[in-house]
Order: structure tokens, then C-alpha cells, then sequence
């Protein structure tokens, strides 16, 4: 497969009409960009009641041994017969035996994507979009704040991260959910908790028996640990309302526009920049992002 220079979130330009991005760097059967590859569902992982995890092999072995992606880019996962979703690759790239999705029931193709059972087959368009520019952040400390399934794409990059630890500073999560039942990636938490070159913060929304880390919303809990923000870069991922008042708290904490990262969810049908479903101002989410600094969200038009 060619291996062509993919663009980070730090070097964003102005896409051209009826652009065609990215197709040569992914699985194309029959040169079609909108066909995918076929998969089979290995594992299925319940995390919660509304998040399962599934992990896909691509039946084509030359096809699985050589798929590349960088942290970050995503994947449009199709269940045959229902239509094809969004969803981040968030297995690491190290990861070569299977490509891995969590998904979060949200409507029909979700929905079809939680009755898959291990031995079925679905679809894979990927990797599609930009992804954390990762290379730029050497010798900074790195913040994650995730909320919910926000935690899906801060997963790859923070395994990533630490995979590679001695090129980075202090490297911090802070994760949040509702409920300890609506906490993800549960039989890895105690795993992150313990990792030495990672400082873990676990928060819920309400006290719940037998919880024995912070409680208290994301933003104020964020305020509180007061992370420095020197030298630092906050990336972060949630639903809207967390990301509003995140980036008040974060600005608060002295955090510059540069230096925030987050990952846009918003709405995606053809993921190459054909049918401009995607578009806010004159940039695609599928092919200019998802991933974005503050500073670049802040020249865009404010429909989000
Ligand atoms: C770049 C990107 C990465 C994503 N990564 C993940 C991931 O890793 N895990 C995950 O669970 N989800 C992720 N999503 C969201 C996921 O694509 C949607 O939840 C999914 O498309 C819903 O499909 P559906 O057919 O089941 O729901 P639909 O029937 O299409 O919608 C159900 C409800 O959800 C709303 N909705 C659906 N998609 C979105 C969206 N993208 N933004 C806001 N509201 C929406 C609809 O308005 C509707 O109210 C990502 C989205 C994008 C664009
Ligand atoms: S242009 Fe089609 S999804 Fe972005």
C-alpha cells in the first residue's frame, strides 16, 4: 500500500472542491471509495449498557498485515443491509491483529452494530481523516480529559503516548462518566491507575457506594487538579456541553488556543469529501479533521 504524508491537526489548509482525500492510503476493493472492505467481528466486549466494543479483523491477511493508521483517524463501519456509521480506530497502531471500535447505541446503525456477535461480518471505510499530531507534542506534558465515549479516541492516543513515554513530559487523564457503570474500558482502568507514567483521575458526576475517587463534573474537577500549563497540551473529547465548559476551565487554568486539541463528532456520510455533509465554513470534518486545535475551531464558522 502507498504510504502518502497525511495531514496533522497542526497544518490544516483549505481543502479544494470535490477533493478525493486519503484514498490511497486505505483499503479501496475494486479502486471504489465508497466500497469497503469486508471484516469479521472477533470479540465483543459489553462496557456498559449503552457502549460495546468490538474488535475487527479484515478478511483480505495481505490487506490486515499492511493497514496503516495514525492515531486519531477514524473508521465508517457498515452493518450490510442497515447503512455505515463513524466510529474511531481506537485499538493503538502497534495493535496489528485486529482493528478495534467502541460504539455507543445512539439509532439504527448503532443499534445493528450491538446485535453483531462474534463471526459476523461488516464493512470497513478507513482510515479516514486527520489525526493528533502527535510528533509535535515530543518533550511536552500531555492532558487528557475525556468524557463518556470521549475516552474512545483518547485511548489510541494516550496508549500511543505511552508506548512511547521517554519522548514525552508528565502524561495525565482525567476521565469522567456519569456513573462507575458508565465507565468504559473498565478492565483497563485499574491498569491506568497503576501504570506508573500515567496519572490517572477518575471522576462521577454523584456520590455512588463504594467509589473511592473524585465525584463532581469534569470541568470543576479539572479546576481543582489545576494542571500546570506550561510546556503542557490539554487534549480533550466529550459531549458538547463537557467540551463548553472544559475549555472555559482550561482557558482559566492559562491554557493558549494552540495548546488545546480536541476531536470533532460531528455528522459524516461519504468521509472523502465528496458530498459536503461534513462542512463547517470551508473546511470537511472528514478530511480537514476531526481533529482540531482551539485555535483553528476559533477561525471557523461557529455552527457547532
Ligand atoms: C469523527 C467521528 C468519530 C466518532 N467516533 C465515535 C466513536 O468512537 N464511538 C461512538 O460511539 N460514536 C462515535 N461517533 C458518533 C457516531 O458516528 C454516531 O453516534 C453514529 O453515527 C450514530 O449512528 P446511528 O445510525 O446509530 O444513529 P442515527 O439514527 O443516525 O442518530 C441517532 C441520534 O444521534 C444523533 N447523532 C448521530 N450521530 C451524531 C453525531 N455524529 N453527532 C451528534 N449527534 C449525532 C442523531 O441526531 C440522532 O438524534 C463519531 C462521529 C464522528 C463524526
Ligand atoms: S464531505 Fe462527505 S462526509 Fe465530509
Amino acid at each position: 500500500m502507498a504510504t502518502k504524508k497525511i495531514k496533522s491537526a497542526g497544518a490544516a489548509e483549505p481543502l479544494p472542491k470535490n477533493a478525493v482525500r486519503n484514498c490511497s492510503d486505505r483499503p479501496m476493493p475494486g479502486g471504489n471509495p465508497y466500497k469497503p472492505a469486508v471484516a469479521t467481528v472477533t470479540e465483543v466486549i459489553h462496557e456498559t449498557t449503552a457502549i460495546k466494543t468490538l474488535r475487527v479483523v479484515l478478511d483480505d491477511p495481505a490487506v490486515m498485515a499492511s493497514f496503516h493508521y495514525e492515531p486519531g483517524q477514524v473508521g465508517q463501519l457498515s452493518v450490510f443491509g442497515v447503512g455505515e456509521s463513524t466510529f474511531v480506530i481506537n485499538s493503538p497502531p502497534s495493535q496489528k491483529e485486529y482493528l478495534q471500535f467502541s460504539v455507543m447505541q445512539a439509532g439504527e446503525v448503532t443499534a445493528a452494530i450491538h446485535r453483531l456477535a462474534t463471526g459476523d461480518k461488516v464493512g470497513v471505510r478507513a482510515p479516514l481523516g486527520n489525526f493528533f499530531p502527535w510528533r509535535d507534542w515530543r518533550g511536552k506534558n500531555i492532558f487528557f480529559v475525556g468524557g463518556g465515549i470521549g475516552i474512545a479516541p483518547l485511548r489510541v492516543i494516550m496508549l500511543h503516548l505511552l508506548e512511547r513515554k521517554a519522548d514525552y513530559g508528565k502524561i495525565s487523564l482525567l476521565y469522567g462518566a456519569r456513573s462507575p457503570r458508565d465507565m468504559a474500558y473498565s478492565c483497563e482502568i485499574e491498569g491506568w491507575l497503576h501504570n506508573p507514567d500515567l496519572d490517572c483521575t477518575l471522576c462521577i458526576d454523584a456520590p455512588f457506594e463504594g467509589w473511592t475517587h473524585k465525584v463532581g463534573l469534569i470541568p470543576n474537577v479539572l479546576l481543582k487538579l489545576a494542571p500546570d500549563s506550561t510546556n503542557c497540551v490539554a487534549v480533550l473529547c466529550g459531549p458538547p456541553v463537557m467540551i463548553k465548559f472544559t475549555l472555559q476551565a482550561l482557558e482559566k487554568l492559562g491554557f493558549t488556543p494552540e495548546n488545546i486539541v480536541t476531536t470533532l463528532e460531528k455528522r459524516m456520510k461519504c468521509g472523502i469529501g465528496i458530498c459536503g455533509r461534513c462542512n463547517i465554513g470551508g473546511r470537511y470534518i472528514c478530511v480537514d479533521g476531526p481533529v482540531f486545535t482551539l485555535n483553528q475551531l476559533q477561525a471557523l464558522p461557529q455552527e457547532l
